[in-house]
């Protein structure tokens, strides 16, 4: 059986997700169902990334200690994504064993080709990044550019890892691999950011306690990102032997912030261990409101499951998903959530279902009879789904929804149902087939609406009490939504 390996990025925990982290991880959920619907073994991980220096700062503003903080936190974003209907199948957390176990066995492995050495690291440490900055990258007063904090002058004797040796390998492959980097612009920039020169980098800390500590070295933690990007080896069971059988992964999906981890950095960490690449990183843009970035720090993140609660987890997915290219920058903008409510999803989906189930239980007693097959080529929404433009995929649905409630407006059931009764059966059992067909094609990305749209058309009756899809927003609860299976 084909197998399909998708993750989210490991978040930090000093904060709690916000709608940026949220676009990620349904984007990776997407994918996930869409090949299990496919019959694929599906891994699909997602995690926290404690080790961080951020989590100790925030564990002491919240007057917990570190092993509370980093439990609390980790069940908050497990439980979001539950709560939020996301399919994950693994939960990484950096903190456990297992992962310590793959750390390990990778820095073995770094080892052993002569990868790792020790030197003096002298620089500008902004936490918020968990990077080192260049002086010319900051901004006056030594700020960085991104978080708009003081960075630290760090000294320190550390390990180091031989980056600058995978220059021209990393290179090759990503020439021999166009697809290994998506979409081509981040291709474009990782590629140009290589030829600048690679430096080696440290992979250890000696003036930070919390982290994983280094293997024979108690003076040493592992650098954060050294660590964090090993997840996705954990989560497929690495160093067991099994884990083969699930690496590697097909596809990470993470924001523009993080490619130079994960399109330079980590490929190199894998060379050097012997292990495969992961097939695809896809760097997907930044959400901001009033042209800023979201993050606890700027004070403006929306809880995603708060955001969602008055128009549904299905509907906020829907809006993420179809309204910008994945890959681009967005604005998020409640108006246009809203409104997108009321005219895609209550006006062209909800009231379209609704309509012909009424029409079913009034023309036809309820009663749907023999389906015609489905009738729409599929190939265009195919195409889209593996290209990751999950705004062209759900295009293409909606063209069909527009098209069949066109359909209805020019066949007319109502006066069908006065003069010409085989006619009406016709046009409706076609309109059904339409609706299931596109009750699949909606699953990965809306799959409570798909099921209902399923079960109000299922065994061959009309099911009126699957009740409307997409109910006005004030007659939704505020905290209550459910998600399909
Ligand atoms: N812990 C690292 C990732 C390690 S992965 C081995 C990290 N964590 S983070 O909490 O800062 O999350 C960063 C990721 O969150 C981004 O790459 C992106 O996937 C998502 N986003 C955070 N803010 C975002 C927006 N405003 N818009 C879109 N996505 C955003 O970096």
């Amino acid at each position: 059986m084909a197998k399909f390996f998708v993750t989210t990025p490991i978040y930090y925990i000093n904060d709690k997700p916000h709608i940026g982290h949220a676009y990620s991880t349904f984007a990776a959920d997407v994918v996930a169902r869409y090949h299990r619907q496919k019959g694929e073994e599906v891994l699909f991980s997602a995690g926290v990334d404690e080790n961080s220096q951020k989590t100790v700062q925030a564990a002491e503003a919240a007057g917990k200690s570190l092993a509370d903080y980093t439990k609390d936190m980790s069940d908050i974003w497990e439980s979001t994504w539950r709560r939020a209907g996301v399919s994950n199948d693994a939960f990484i957390r950096t903190t456990t064993p297992e992962h310590k176990a793959a750390v390990y066995e990778l820095i073995k492995r770094v080892r052993a080709k002569d990868d790792i050495y020790k030197g003096t690291y002298e620089g500008y440490y902004c936490v918020g990044c968990e990077e080192f900055k260049k002086e010319d990258e900051l901004l006056e007063g030594k700020l960085c550019p991104i978080h708009k904090k003081p960075v630290d002058l760090i000294k320190e004797d550390n390990y180091f890892f031989k980056l600058s040796k995978y220059q021209q390998p990393l290179l090759d492959y990503i020439k021999e691999h166009p697809e290994f980097i998506q979409p081509e612009s981040r291709r474009n920039e990782v590629v140009a950011f290589i030829e600048r020169g690679l430096h080696d980098f440290s992979v250890s800390r000696s003036t930070q306690k919390w982290g994983i500590p280094w293997p024979d070295d108690k003076d040493q933690v592992v650098y954060v990102w050294f660590d964090a990007l090993v997840n996705y080896l954990t989560a497929a069971g690495f160093p067991k032997a099994s884990f083969a059988e699930k690496w590697p992964a097909d596809l990470h999906i993470v924001g523009k912030d993080i490619i130079k981890f994960h399109c330079i950095y980590w490929p190199a960490m894998l060379m050097s261990a012997g292990l495969p690449l992961p097939r695809q990183v896809f760097a997907h843009g930044f959400f901001t409101i009033d042209g800023q970035k979201i993050s606890k720090s700027l004070g403006n993140a929306i809880d995603p499951v708060e955001l969602a609660g008055n128009f549904g987890i299905d509907a906020l997915r829907y809006y993420l998903l179809s309204e910008f290219a994945f890959g681009a920058d967005g604005e998020f903008s409640r108006t246009r959530f809203e409104t997108i409510y009321n005219s895609d999803l209550a006006n062209d989906l909800g009231n379209l279902v609704q309509r012909v189930a009424v029409m079913i239980t009034r023309y036809l007693d309820g009663t749907i009879g023999e389906l015609p097959p489905h009738s729409h080529d599929i190939t265009p929404y195919e195409e889209a789904m593996a290209e990751l433009r999950f705004d062209r995929a759900l295009g293409e649905v909606w063209l069909l929804i527009r098209g069949l409630n066109q359909y209805l407006e020019e066949e007319k059931p109502w006066q069908l149902a006065k003069n010409d009764t085989t006619q009406l059966a016709e046009v409706l059992h076609h309109a059904v087939s339409d609706l299931v067909q596109i009750a699949t094609l909606l699953m990965p990305f809306v799959p409570g609406t798909a099921k209902k749209i399923a079960d109000t058309f299922a065994a061959g009756r009309v099911h009126a009490e699957v009740g409307l899809l997409f109910p006005k927003p004030e007659t939704i609860e505020k905290t209550e939504f459910t998600i399909g299976a």
